[in-house]
């Protein structure tokens, strides 16, 4: 762990050459992607990726996302079936993550996977890392760069505000433009498995691959970083209900509130807002002494599953 604050990276072709050099020397770079900024590390370094999790504060049985260049570094990597192809075809590079039997060849450290069979990869379509991903040259782990169980990030100031000093850099390349994290699925002979609702749409997902198994019930864990706290402010969450006297109040739609993830009620500048919202909601409720945050009710459809698979786990009992 470091002492100093970050360095701070340009996303030009200098701040993607060091930031791949100090993947390459075992460090750690927050990266942008579309969802949202992952905490970088060489996922064939053991060193590098225990980094990660003491970084977060990780439990270690909770496996991280492998990013690749291209599908070469899929293939060398994971098994895939059909379906897999299928998704791959019609989604990556974007925000879905596919987990997929693993490769004995691949080259990865046992830490990525937490000892399981599968790895969970993702090809993600932001520019810049996908620019940092090809001067690198190998797959990136990357887990969202925040503390664990905490709200995510999608501006290189909430990392900074999150993790400060241990990460070695943070390439900064403005706020990230889908806002929540990828969706995570896993082709199974049985069918489609959805484990995380996520940026991609089951709607979107649907229309290329059929019905997804309904696996994504609250409180049950797949994924296995999907406990139910997680996302959490420092103050109390309530969803939906009546504002109380002193709550600080999240709107969705027209109408007072102290912050408002879409005026419009547009479910994708809501997703691109929400974590965004919820930091500046928290540092709200301490410069007021506010016991709670009040988020109105948002659709449960398109990202709105997703908004509220999030909302749900921020106001989960801790
Ligand atoms: O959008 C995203 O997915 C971001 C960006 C940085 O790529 N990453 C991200 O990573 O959200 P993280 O670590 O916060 O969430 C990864 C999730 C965890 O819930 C983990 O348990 C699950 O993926 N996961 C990883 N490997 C898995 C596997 N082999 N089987 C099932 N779930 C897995
Ligand atoms: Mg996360």
């Amino acid at each position: 762990m470091s002492a100093k604050a970050p360095t701070l990276l340009a996303p030009d072709r200098d701040g993607i050459v060091k930031a791949a050099r100090l993947l390459a020397d075992g460090g750690l770079v927050a990266l942008p992607s579309e969802t949202v900024y992952g905490l970088a590390a060489d996922a064939r370094n053991d060193r590098a990726v225990a980094r990660i999790y003491e970084a977060k504060g990780r439990p270690s049985f909770n496996p991280l996302i492998v990013h690749v260049a291209d599908m070469a570094a899929v293939e060398r990597i994971a098994e895939m079936p059909g379906a897999a192809r299928r998704l791959a075809a019609a989604f990556w590079p974007g925000p879905m993550t596919l987990v997929l039997p693993l490769r004995a060849t691949a080259g990865l450290s046992p830490l990525v996977t937490a000892g399981l069979p599968t790895v969970a990869l993702r090809l993600p379509a932001h520019p810049v890392m996908r620019a940092v991903l090809a001067a690198f040259g190998g797959p990136v782990a990357a887990p969202s760069a925040n503390p664990s169980g905490r709200i995510s990030a999608t501006r290189a100031e909430h990392v900074i505000a999150g993790l400060g000093a241990q990460v070695d850099a943070v390439l900064d390349a403005g706020p990230c433009a889908v806002g929540v994290e990828s969706t995570i699925l896993a082709p199974a002979p049985g069918g489609l498995r959805l484990l995380r609702e996520g940026g991609l749409t089951r709607e979107a997902i649907t229309n290329v691959a059929g019905p997804v198994q309904e696996d994504v019930t609250p409180g049950k864990v797949e994924a296995p970083g999907q406990l139910s706290s997680h996302y959490a402010p420092e103050v109390a969450v309530r969803l939906g209900g009546a504002a109380q006297p002193g709550d600080i109040t999240v709107g969705f739609g027209p109408g007072a509130a102290d912050l408002t993830l879409s005026e419009t009620g547009d479910l994708v500048e809501a997703a691109t807002r929400l974590f965004d919202v919820l930091h500046a909601a928290d540092r709200l409720a301490a410069d007021r002494q506010a016991r709670a945050i009040r988020v109105s009710d948002i659709p449960d459809e398109g990202l709105g599953r997703a908004i509220n698979d999030r909302l749900r786990r921020a106001a989960a009992p801790r």
